[in-house]
């Protein structure tokens, strides 16, 4: 048989799709076995965030061959005329296939959507995709977990079982009406196991189409010993990763503008990441940004993709033109009457060049902020990521930064601190106050996205930082 007709030939197909879907476990098993084979051999290249996202390829392949398997069950149960699993399986696989690679685009761009593509219908696709992603994904995990349970739960009747029977030496009556009670018990879990499965669909529903832009006010009362008496009550409103692109509209951050002035700022932070992936955004989102209002000023840092593509010098003349001053290395003094407070800001300088250590790095920025302290007097920093938080020497006293988006934008806080991606990830700071000495550090969930476009126990934060000397 020619190659060609090989592929062609739905029996093979089948016989490939019925060895991946009846051997997926073991697939996944070996993956995960060349994976970590892999890295051992070259673990001085990898750290914990690479080995992280490689588990999430992994729970990605297996939750997809688990959801193909699934999606063919039900089309062979309700599709009228009983199609061939066959035909089911590949016309699963192709419009799957399809839709997977139509809607990644940055898969074909280098990871930047261009204005050209705010189509409404790629839009449309690529939020599909993120929710078919994100819920898949949880979904999976949360069956798996469920499965676990159920065989737990199965294995302790069990063992209850053969105990009960070798104390009272007879074979329980219950036993007859096993039977009757495993159908029952398995079209219980079977409901149940379709809820649960189903739970996470729709939180990425929630995430997608409204905690994304439903905007939280955070007040946060922040105690500077040392704070001069002038600025007793000084309110400073910090706004973070914007991200303007196709899920952080001009609009939806034309409305985060109006409640920061209207919020009465004295002062306005902003500390980076302004675009997506798309330097020709910069732009539009300055333009926009330059509605907002503060007596003392708008300044602001900048984040890693500002550094990533190339804009910093650019994006900084534009906010300059509009006179909104982003410090880069350098400090101003915020007057008020006769006392002063020293306001830093530093660049985040994106990824690391692969020659500098993370330590090298933290050594170089910490010489640079150095220099930019002033003694005896409140040192406030902005920078995108805190890397420098927690050093007694340096004489920082507030920090402000944002990076994480609340913990990577999905977080089940409210269930247990730290059940979220970014601490999963390793990220030690991920939101509100964190206490170091007499240094503090205020961690922004920040307004727009990367990456999927969906929030989950993470809302966009606007934050009322407000100084005061009194306990
Ligand atoms: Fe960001």
């Amino acid at each position: 048989m020619s190659l060609s007709r090989w592929f062609r030939s739905p029996r093979i197909f089948l016989l490939v799709y019925q060895r991946v879907a009846a051997h997926w476990r073991a697939i996944v098993l070996l993956l995960i076995l060349a994976c970590v084979a892999f890295l051992v051999t070259r673990s001085a290249e990898f750290g914990r965030f690479e080995l992280i996202l490689l588990a999430l390829l992994l729970i990605f392949i297996a939750s997809q061959i688990f959801w193909l398997g699934r999606l063919v069950d039900v089309g062979e149960r309700f599709i009228p005329g009983r199609p061939r699993r066959v035909w089911l399986a590949i016309m699963t696989v192709v419009v799957y296939l399809f839709v997977l690679l139509d809607s990644y685009p940055e898969w074909g761009l280098g990871h930047t959507i261009r204005a050209a593509d705010y189509r409404p219908q790629s839009v449309l696709i690529h939020a599909a995709f993120w929710w078919w992603f994100v819920g898949s994904m949880s979904a999976f995990l949360l069956v798996i977990a469920f499965g676990a349970a159920d065989r737990g739960v199965r294995a302790a009747g069990w063992v209850y079982r053969k105990a009960r029977t070798a104390i009272h030496q007879r074979p329980a009556a219950a036993d007859a009406e096993a039977p009757l009670l495993s159908r029952a018990r398995r079209r219980f879990l079977e409901r149940a196991a379709v809820l649960v499965s189903a739970t996470p669909f729709v939180a990425a529903s929630y995430g997608l189409l409204y905690e994304r832009q439903n905007v939280e006010v955070v007040r946060q009362r922040v105690r500077l010993a040392r704070l001069p008496k002038a600025f007793e009550g000084f309110r400073i409103v910090q706004l973070s990763d914007i991200h303007l692109g196709p899920f952080t509209t001009a609009d939806y951050i034309r409305r985060c503008v109006a409640i920061t002035n209207g919020l009465g700022p004295d002062l306005i932070a902003l500390t980076g990441d302004y675009i997506c992936w798309d330097p020709e955004a910069q732009g539009e989102v300055v333009q926009v940004l330059a509605s907002l209002r503060a007596p003392h000023g708008v300044f602001g840092c900048l984040g890693n993709h500002e550094a990533d593509v190339g804009i910093e010098d650019s994006i900084t003349r534009l906010f300059a033109a509009q006179g909104m001053r982003m410090l880069r290395q350098e400090r101003v003094p915020i007057r008020l009457r006769d006392d002063t407070l020293n306001l830093i800001g530093i660049d985040d300088g994106g990824d690391v060049a692969p020659e500098h250590t993370q330590e090298v790095e933290r050594d170089r920025r910490l010489q640079r902020l150095k220099a930019l302290v002033m003694p005896n007097t409140v040192n406030i920093l902005l920078t995108h990521y805190p890397a420098v938080f927690g050093d007694p020497e340096l004489g920082i006293d507030l920090t402000l930064a944002g990076d994480i988006h609340g913990g990577g934008q999905l977080s089940l806080d409210f269930i247990h601190r730290g059940l979220n991606l970014g601490s999963l990830m390793g990220v030690p700071y991920i939101r509100g106050l964190y206490k170091n000495g007499g240094e503090q550090l205020y961690m922004n969930r920040g307004i727009g996205i990367t990456g999927f476009p969906i929030r989950i126990g993470a809302r966009p934060e606007i934050t009322v930082l407000e100084l005061t000397r009194e306990t």
